[in-house]
């Protein structure tokens, strides 16, 4: 991982995985400034993105294209659809269009058209290349870097997938302002993770910061984005295919995962699920004597500041906790790993908790 400082509001860095290895261009104007025709190689380009964001960006993306043979498939909105038939059509068009191998895909939107298009191009003639065009503060801190690309399956979220890793990243901050706060403030949870898990120094810095990146400071944006993609990098360059370290990603996850099944993936948000869950991997991490409790109240109170969630819905049971808890991938033998903090910015995959503070943390995470 590199680091390259332009102005205040715009940031290089690259991804360092050999031959795989990719930049990611951060900051107001980068859609019209990066000049995204050169990391396509061929004449041909299929954007994949979907009818909210190709009402906002579909046309300054095109425009960016001149000299390409562009096509562009407009996908329904949300979740539900992404989806295996999702996938088909994107495979259909291709198809039908004529697309060789080598066409580059361009996913222009948030995290479910990136995974979905990352997932068409690693499938397509076995390979084609692609670029992401983030244009939500999640996609654009997590998804859109590190090369997880999937769809849905009924019977699990991102259960058919692939690791395959983007030929760019082009992250144009001015994306943001259409973007509904709640989707902001769910982004932001993805963001104090990275805090917590790998940079102490990061973490003081969002508390200091919050009313810029509140009001929409360029330089303060831009800063946020880059220092978190610098730590997704920094993971993801020691573990592609997480085989281990690149867990700690998952900080709060398997509590926030067992909230999201609970609402059937139709209630929170992801990012505000993952809030709560990380309370909670924080409270254990206290229990544990990884933090202090001075620190637990600063991770509750960041939280808060983004109007997120710090305790788990009030419908839920610690019952539900258990039962869904278990179905995580961190599962091995029927033993149940958990990220937690050795220290404020210092994460580790753990099975070495007691199982009576994990069942206190549980029991009382609906008071906090
Ligand atoms: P999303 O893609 O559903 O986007 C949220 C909403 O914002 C959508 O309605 C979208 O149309 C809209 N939107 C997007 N950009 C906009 C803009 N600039 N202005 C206005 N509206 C805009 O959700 P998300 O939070 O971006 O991503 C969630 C998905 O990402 C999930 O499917 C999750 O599994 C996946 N994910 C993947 C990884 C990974 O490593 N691959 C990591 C985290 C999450
Ligand atoms: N979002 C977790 C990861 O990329 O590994």
């Amino acid at each position: 991982m590199s680091e390259q400082n332009n102005s205040p509001s715009t940031a290089q860095i690259n991804v360092e995985l050999e031959d795989r290895s990719y930049p990611i261009f951060i900051g107001s104007g980068q859609l019209a400034a990066v000049g995204i025709s050169r990391f396509v190689q061929g004449k041909k380009v299929l954007i994949v993105t979907n009818t909210t964001v190709a009402k906002l960006y579909l046309s300054a993306l095109e425009s960016e294209l001149g000299d390409k043979q562009v096509d562009s498939i407009i996908l329904q909105d949300g979740e539900q659809f992404k989806n295996l038939d999702t996938l088909n059509s994107i495979l259909t068009k291709l198809l039908d269009s004529q697309h060789d191998r080598k066409t580059t895909l361009i996913a222009l939107g948030g995290g479910v058209v990136g995974d979905i298009t990352g997932f068409a191009a690693a499938c397509y003639q076995r390979g084609v290349p692609f670029i992401q065009v983030p244009t939500t503060l999640l996609s654009q801190v997590d998804s859109s870097v590190g090369g997880k690309t999937a769809v849905n399956h009924p019977l699990g979220k991102n259960m058919i997938g692939a690791f395959y890793q983007p030929q760019a990243v082009v992250i144009d901050t001015d994306s943001l302002a259409t973007l509904p706060e709640r989707e902001f403030s769910a982004g932001m949870a993805e963001v104090i993770k990275y805090g917590l898990i790998a940079d102490a120094e990061f973490f003081d810095w969002l508390e200091q910061n919050s009313s810029a990146l509140k009001q929409g400071d360029q330089a303060a944006l831009t800063y946020a984005i880059e220092r978190s993609c610098l730590n997704k990098a920094k993971v993801v360059s020691a573990d592609e295919t997480e085989q281990g370290i690149r867990a700690i990603l998952n900080l709060g996850h398997t509590f926030g995962h067992a909230i999201e099944t609970f609402q059937n993936y139709s209630g929170w948000l992801h990012g505000e699920a993952v809030a709560a869950g990380m309370v909670m991997a924080s409270k254990l991490s206290l229990m544990m004597g990884g933090l202090s409790q001075s620190e637990f109240d600063r991770v509750k109170n960041l939280i808060k500041i983004w109007s997120l969630p710090v305790a788990p819905p009030s419908d839920m049971t610690a019952e539900d906790f258990n039962k869904l808890m278990y179905r995580d991938k961190k599962v091995l033998d029927g033993e149940l790993r958990l990220v937690l903090l050795r220290a404020l910015g210092d994460a580790e995959v753990t099975s070495d908790y007691s199982v009576e503070s994990l069942q206190t943390v549980i029991s009382s995470s609906f008071s906090e």
